[in-house]
């Protein structure tokens, strides 16, 4: 049976494409989303994603993948930096989670050089664009083999 990532998306990434274009790209999250349906399906990995600008609704989506993911994908976007909650819920998850970040927060301003959710994830992918969802992806793969 096909393995199952969920994908999730934090706050104000509904914007990507038209956000800060210079430090996010062009691409939108649908294009984001399509791309990784495609590549999932040549890597035998079924897709879901989501996107929230609210904090309770990323815990609640966590929460369902306990038992509906076999491992985990997140940008947490500004909540990164900020939420224990996430970080929480992460840690009740039994299956792999690896962060994205689109743009290299390490060369951004201090508080972005901060992570909670990194205290969780088994891997972090920064400043490689929209490209990183599909890397992330692609690691997911050989993980679940
Ligand atoms: C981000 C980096 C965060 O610092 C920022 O708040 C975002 C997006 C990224 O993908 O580069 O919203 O997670």
């Amino acid at each position: 049976m096909a393995k199952t990532i969920h994908i999730l998306n934090g706050p104000n990434l509904n914007l990507l494409g038209k956000r800060q274009p210079e430090v996010y790209g062009s691409d939108t999250l649908a294009q984001v989303e399509t791309a990784c349906a495609a590549l999932g399906g040549t890597l035998g990995l079924d897709t879901a994603f989501f996107q929230s600008n609210h904090e309770g609704e990323i815990v609640e989506t966590v929460h369902r993948a306990r038992d509906t993911a076999d491992g985990i994908i997140i940008n947490p976007a500004a909540y990164t930096h900020t939420s224990v909650a996430i970080l929480d819920a992460l840690n009740t998850f039994e299956g792999p989670v690896i962060e994205v970040h689109i743009s290299n927060v390490h060369k951004r301003e201090p508080f972005r050089q901060h992570s909670y959710v990194s205290l969780r994830a088994d891997g972090v992918i920064a400043g490689l664009g929209v490209e990183g969802y599909e890397l992330a992806l692609r690691r997911m793969a050989s993980l679940l083999a």
